[in-house]
Formats: C-alpha cells, sequence, structure tokens
C-alpha cells in the first residue's frame, strides 16, 4: 500500500477482510467506517464555528458533574446515529452518557461493544483551538452490560482518535502498528498518509498542566524537575514544555513527533485516582501508543493490565516516548522503595555540588 493512495475501506479490507483472523468475517472493518462516518460529520459541523449555532453551554452537565457545552450533545448524537442501526454492536458507552446505551430493539445487535468520547478537549471549543473524538472496540463476551466494558484494555480490537486542527485526521490501530489517515475533504475520504507511525524512544518534550504542580506525588515533581533544570541538571540537555489541554492534540503530537504526556495520579481531589477517563480515554490512547512503540503507564502499572471497576472511571496517564516513560516508572518504584531519597532531601536538591550522578 501506498501513503496518499489508499483510502480508509481499502485499508481495512486489506488489514481485516482478506486476512485470516478473528475479526475479519465479523465486520470490525465496517463498524469502522461509521465511526468515520461519524467523525466526518462531527469534522463538518466543528468547521462551521460560531456559525454553525452550536457553540456555548448546553446547561446540563455530565455524570462527571462537568458543564456539557452543545456540541459535547450534538458530537454524542451522531455517534449514536451513525452507530446504531448497523446490527454490529451489542452497546455504547460515552462519556456524556452515564450507563450503557442500549442498542434500540428496531435494530439487530452485534458482536462489538463501543465506548467513546465525542469531544474530548471540548473547552477548547469556544476558542477555535484543537479538539478530538476518541473510541474503543472491544469485543462482546456475553451480555451488554456495564461488567462487558469493564476489561483491560489490552483485549482491545480496535481504537483510535479523531484530531480536528487545521485538518482532520482519523489514527487507528486495529492491533498492527497505528496508522493516520487525512480527510480529504472536497472527495469526503479518509487517505492514509501516515502509515506505521513509530513514536521516538528518546524525547525532551514534556507535557503536563504545570497549575497543580503542588498537588503531584514527589517521582512527578522530581522528573519535572530535572527536566526544567535542563543542560545544567542531571539530564544534561535542555528540554520544553507544551500543554493544549487536550489530550488529544497531545497524544497527536508525541505520535507523530515524540514526548511525553503525563495527567498523573494528584492530591487536588484526593477522591479521584487522576483526571482522565480508563474506558475512553486512557484504554484507547495507550492502544495506540503501544502499537506505536510507545509506552503507557499509571506510574505504577501498564495501563492496558489495569481492569477497570467502573464505566467512568478515572486513572493516572503516563504515556508517550518509550526511554523517559520507563524513567518516570522507574522513579515511581524509587519513590515506593524510599530509594530515592538523594532528590528527596532539600540540601541535596539546592547544592548542585550534591546533585545526584547523571542517570
Ligand atoms: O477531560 C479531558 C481533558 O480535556 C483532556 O483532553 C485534557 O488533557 C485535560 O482534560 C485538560 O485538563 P486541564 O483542564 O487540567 O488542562
Amino acid at each position: 500500500m501506498q501513503d496518499g493512495r489508499t483510502t480508509l475501506s481499502k485499508f481495512l479490507i486489506d488489514t481485516l477482510d482478506r486476512k485470516p483472523g478473528p475479526e475479519s468475517a465479523s465486520g470490525l472493518s465496517a463498524l469502522l467506517i461509521d465511526v468515520a462516518a461519524s467523525i466526518k460529520t462531527i469534522s463538518a459541523a466543528l468547521t462551521k464555528g460560531a456559525l454553525g449555532g452550536n457553540y456555548g453551554s448546553a446547561e446540563t452537565h455530565n455524570t462527571h458533574g462537568e458543564e456539557q457545552k452543545k456540541l459535547d450533545l450534538a458530537t454524542n448524537e451522531i455517534f449514536l446515529q451513525h452507530c446504531e442501526w448497523d446490527g454490529l454492536l451489542a452497546g455504547m458507552v460515552s462519556e456524556e452518557m452515564e450507563g450503557v446505551y442500549a442498542i434500540p430493539d428496531a435494530y439487530p445487535r452485534g458482536e462489538y461493544l463501543l465506548a467513546f468520547d465525542p469531544l474530548d478537549g471540548s473547552s477548547n471549543i469556544d476558542i477555535n483551538g484543537v479538539v478530538g473524538s476518541i473510541f474503543s472496540v472491544l469485543r462482546v463476551n456475553g451480555t451488554a452490560g456495564d461488567a462487558a466494558f469493564l476489561r483491560p484494555g489490552r483485549e482491545q480490537v480496535a481504537a483510535g482518535y479523531a484530531i480536528y486542527g487545521p485538518s482532520t485526521m482519523l489514527v487507528l490501530s486495529v492491533g498492527n502498528g497505528t496508522h493516520g489517515f487525512t480527510l480529504e475533504r472536497d472527495v469526503g475520504n479518509f487517505v492514509l498518509t501516515h502509515s506505521d507511525i513509530r513514536i521516538p524512544e528518546d524525547s525532551c518534550e514534556f507535557a503536563i498542566n504545570a497549575s497543580n504542580e503542588r498537588f503531584w506525588e514527589p517521582p512527578v515533581r522530581r522528573y519535572v524537575q530535572e527536566c526544567k533544570d535542563g543542560k545544567s541538571g542531571c539530564r544534561q540537555r535542555d528540554f520544553n514544555m507544551r500543554w493544549i489541554a487536550s489530550m488529544v492534540a497531545e497524544v497527536h503530537r508525541i505520535l507523530m513527533r515524540g514526548g511525553v504526556f503525563m495527567y498523573p495520579r494528584d492530591f487536588k481531589t484526593p477522591a479521584m485516582q487522576g483526571r482522565l477517563r480508563m474506558l475512553y480515554e486512557a484504554s484507547p490512547m495507550s492502544f495506540l501508543v503501544e502499537q506505536a512503540g510507545g509506552m503507557s503507564i499509571t506510574g505504577r502499572e501498564r495501563i492496558l493490565d489495569v481492569k477497570p471497576q467502573a464505566l467512568h472511571e478515572r486513572v493516572p496517564v503516563i504515556l508517550g516516548s518509550k526511554n523517559e516513560v520507563a524513567r518516570i516508572g522507574r522513579y515511581h518504584g524509587e519513590y515506593d522503595r524510599g530509594e530515592d531519597k538523594p532528590y528527596t532531601s532539600p540540601l541535596f536538591n539546592e547544592r548542585s555540588l550534591f546533585l545526584p550522578d547523571p542517570v
């Protein structure tokens, strides 16, 4: 297949339908085409901007108590309408709905489950910033109740996101690498433009909401401080920081050129494990990152191995370039075992003479 000439349908026929495998004859490719149709419709709605009459608050709140924007609700409807009828799904979960969405009786049930965040980073909407949609596909085993969705992310059969930026892209994995398709707007096709994306193992770029620093755990503070120390610190090179406040935009940048994205465990809201939701944010993004050679952890374990306990469960997320994420994981281990004392002592931290050896 050549970049620039392969449409999404061609790619899926080649990758799934013509290859012997569990998903070859079960309609996964048709389901992904319906997801892509939702994305095209959302892209068209977003492009209208304020002229579409969809800006502003819907004056309702989602299950997390967050204010819903009109576009959160409209994009949720778009996903439901495009995907409920095709006979391929047994149920859906969305950030914007409290429980599992049962397929209406008028339509046949299928073998897959779809979890999605229809509009990620929606605080960027009113400022014409980058937003996205994220989705995850599991195979149903039994009935499509909550338990069917509460499985470790490694069981996903497909995951992806759309990024609505200067161009709209669909980034997808069906378990054979991570691939990017660009929407050719005048024709309406997604065309393969980024095949087999690989995340560089090393990087000098990190993304974190630094306003939360006082709530972070020591291993995260240690990592970020070392990055900020740059050439004069133990990392002996300068780092750059980014924060777009849209997970899709941060993960996309990391897939394109490497880096680390962190929404770690913090103590701002002690009852919450992290900020990002497992089923339709952390899990699909971790799948894409791992399929591109990167790494994704909570700090203490691989995200794809975590079995969620609730549909909207939150989880700490640290993902991106393998060597950097592994380092942050090591810092968590050293902290938990009490082996990171040189850093936690103010004396050693302040005096360059006593800075720990480069690691
Ligand atoms: O809820 C998800 C999200 O919008 C992510 O896309 C983004 O990374 C994060 O929240 C932004 O958080 P904050 O408001 O702390 O910048």
